[in-house]
């Protein structure tokens, strides 16, 4: 046999061909961790980035593309425990446009408008702009108004059945309520947790893990806790669970046509909206680019305040004959896009942990990283909450992480990111132990039975404590001392001029205006400041002292009880179970706080000091005609502002809530009230004006 003179250079060695191999097989890692298991291990944005990478080699190599590439299916496979559903119609998924700049939407206008061959003099292309919600999609079939099955995207072609878990969701209609859908009908929408469902079951898992349940846990993120319900095998696991869920389009319909019983999409999501399925209030019919640039710059702005995760948004061309001509390339359709938000999780390494100590002693690890910038903002610094998690999580000096920082929450460690097979493994310290003494003042630190936290004993010899003690009680939402900040107090603790919240009113001007770049004026202001803040209200005094498990809400429950603060300082237990609101938890710290002769050596001194208020009579007789009912209240009032109506209600023994579920008493709805209203009304909630509100007050 003879070799050819030149031998092309063989697909093995190739470093492309190496390279593609190594993508799939990460990215098939990748996607069993996070569909099958639902725990990925990388943040999304790095999963998307090695995706990019693989299609880009495989177009400019289109021979090497294999139909088992990861590029060429949508999600991974069920998991063995759940019935396989096959999908009457494919559950598809979106092309995304990676451009996470405006210019995404331009992108995607262009394409639909060349596809149309439509020129610059035809009108604009309409559009329907949504929420990309961050959860799990779900089909539900209906025939004949009876959910039949629910089931997961899985592979787009087959999913799981998981009828059973998806039964208890309460917002999910098991029957239809109303007339005219078809016989056999298909919705499709995305199953999610909300925000504060999710951090109120995290509380309860905590509370199982202390208490020493085995094998509980708590949730990486809402997606996470939601995927986990929706694939629980125990449908009474599945039903303590909160979820939620948003329709956002169909699957089968049938013997009709989608296209004979709509015109529009949005025509179909509100008439879905009338058969009884949630459909996020912020969908926006827009016309061409700019506006799909608009609301994708509005909901990046807004997207903090919505009660769940999404993200990023999805366009859909409005008209369900123009979708039908667009058609679909490969396995997604031509007519809708998913534009995403920059992302709120990033990888980057710890470089040290840190042991940062809280007003009441707590002490927190802290993740110092290499800086990252995520969700907006550079970071190099996240929490690790406590020792249990911090071990749980095994973050280690020297690990690749990944960060969070979602809206103003602390940014936090969400886990640690493992060497890929092919890489050595890294150089780690040893795990992260709590020091059992405390980091600043050299105390003790105790972690009492049941607890997550240590805690520093050193009290207010303990300048970590005494610095936020102080910073605590001079807050606006306090005693409000104006211009007492961060920096001047350490100054003032770290030179021992003060120590006790007494020692600060016995600052005088020549004491201030001696400090290091204090100014005479700046002086002066504080010492005003100071006088100003002297006059106060019992509630903000009781929240300032800065004890255990009381805040605002109670303080303010406790001086409306009681009237006067002796009362609250010689109240039993007993006693202050009475006040609304006040458990044993916290009655226990107020006795507790107030049985130290030096806490209420504390007060006397600050009353020496001029710190006054007005004590009102105990108003534990005053009548109470709300006691023991809860109130959401939503839109604009006519005449009572929120808070007005807030302290109303509460005066009156009531509670408001900030949502809604089959607990609350009443919604007390004023002019253009969103969802809680929707809630309500599905839930059978009793809706008030402000006028029957008043009524009730009487
Ligand atoms: S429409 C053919 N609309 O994004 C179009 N999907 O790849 C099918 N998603 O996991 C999807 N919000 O669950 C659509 N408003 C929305 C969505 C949405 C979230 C998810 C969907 C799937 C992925 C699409």
């Amino acid at each position: 046999m003879t070799m050819p003179e030149t031998d092309p250079m063989p697909e093995a060695n190739n470093p492309d061909r190496q390279r593609l191999e190594a993508l799939r097989s990460q990215l098939h890692t990748l996607a069993h961790q996070y569909y099958v298991l639902d725990a990925p291990t990388v943040p999304d944005a790095e999963y998307d980035r090695l995706f990019r990478e693989l299609q880009a080699i495989e177009a400019t190599h289109p021979d090497w593309l294999t139909p088992d590439s990861p590029t060429q299916r949508v999600g991974g496979k069920p998991l063995d425990q759940f019935a396989s559903v096959r999908h009457a119609v494919p559950m598809l998924s979106i092309r995304t446009e990676t451009d996470t700049e405006s210019s995404g939407a331009q992108a995607f206008d262009t394409r639909v408008r060349k596809e149309l061959e439509l020129t610059d003099a035809d009108a604009p292309v309409e559009y329907v702009a949504e929420l990309k919600f961050d959860g799990l999609a779900i089909n539900l079939r209906y025939e004949n108004g009876v959910l039949v099955q629910a089931a997961t995207r899985g592979d787009g072609e087959n999913g799981e059945d998981v009828t059973q878990n998806i039964r208890t969701v309460g917002q999910i209609p098991l029957k239809l309520a109303t007339i005219g859908f078809p016989p056999v009908l298909e919705v499709r929408g995305e199953v999610y947790m909300r925000r504060d469902d999710f951090e109120a079951l995290n509380e309860r898992q905590r509370a199982r893990i202390a208490a020493g349940e085995k094998g509980e846990k708590t949730f990486v993120n809402p997606r996470n806790a939601a995927a986990g319900a929706v694939r629980q095998l125990d449908p009474g696991i599945a039903a303590q669970r909160p979820l939620s869920f948003f329709a956002y389009g169909v699957g089968e319909v049938a013997p009709q046509t989608v296209g004979s019983l709509f015109a529009t999409h949005m025509e179909l999501l509100q008439t879905l909206k009338g058969w009884g399925f949630p459909v996020a209030e912020e969908i926006r019919v827009v016309r061409g680019a700019d506006e799909l640039v608009a609301f994708h710059q509005h909901i990046a702005q807004t997207r903090d305040q919505l009660p769940f995760d999404i993200d990023g948004v999805v366009y859909k061309v409005n008209s369900l004959p123009l979708q039908q001509r667009l058609g679909f390339v490969t396995r997604e359709p031509r007519w809708a896009v998913a534009h995403k938000f920059p992302a709120q999780e990033q990888m980057t390494t710890v470089v040290a942990i840190d042991v940062q100590v809280g007003r009441t002693g707590k002490l927190t690890p802290v993740a110092k990283l290499a800086p990252v910038f995520v969700g907006g903002v550079t970071v190099t610094n996240a929490t690790l909450h406590n020792e249990d998690e911090a071990r749980r999580k095994d973050v280690r000096v020297g690990d690749t992480v990944i960060v969070r920082r979602a809206g103003d929450v602390i940014p936090e460690v969400v886990g640690v990111v493992p060497p890929a097979a092919d890489q050595p493994p890294r150089e780690r310290s040893a795990i992260f132990t709590m020091p059992r003494i405390c980091p600043v003042c050299g105390s003790v630190a105790v972690r009492e039975e049941g607890e997550a936290d240590y805690r520093c004993t050193g009290g207010l010899f303990c300048n970590a404590q005494c610095k936020q003690a102080i910073l605590h009680f001079a807050q606006r939402r306090a005693v409000e001392i104006e211009g007492l900040g961060d920096k001047l107090v350490e100054q003032l603790v770290d030179a021992k001029i003060i120590r006790t919240l007494p020692d600060l009113y016995r600052l005088g001007f020549t004491a201030l205006a001696g400090l290091d770049r204090m100014a005479e004026k700046s002086a002066q202001n504080i010492v005003d400041a100071l006088e100003k803040s002297k006059q106060t209200t019992l509630p903000r005094f009781l929240f300032g002292l800065g004890i255990r498990h009381v805040g605002e809400a109670t303080a303010k429950e406790l001086a409306r009880h009681f009237g006067g603060l002796d009362a609250i300082m010689d109240a039993s237990e007993e006693a202050l179970l009475q006040v609304n609101d006040v458990g044993p938890i916290v009655a226990k710290s107020l006795r507790t706080f107030f049985e130290q002769a030096h806490n209420r050596e504390v007060v006397e001194q600050l009353r020496a000091c001029g710190i006054r208020w007005e004590e009102g009579a105990a108003s534990a007789d005053s009548p109470k005609p709300l006691a023991g009912m809860t109130f959401v209240l939503t839109g604009t009032l006519p005449t009572l502002g929120r808070d007005d109506a807030k302290d109303l209600i509460e005066a009156a023994g009531g509670k408001v809530s900030g949502s809604v579920s089959k607990k609350t008493s009443y919604v007390v709805a004023g002019t253009e009230a969103g969802s809680k209203l929707t809630k309500a009304q599905e839930l059978g909630v009793a809706v008030l004006d402000e006028a029957a509100l008043l009524e009730m007050l009487k």
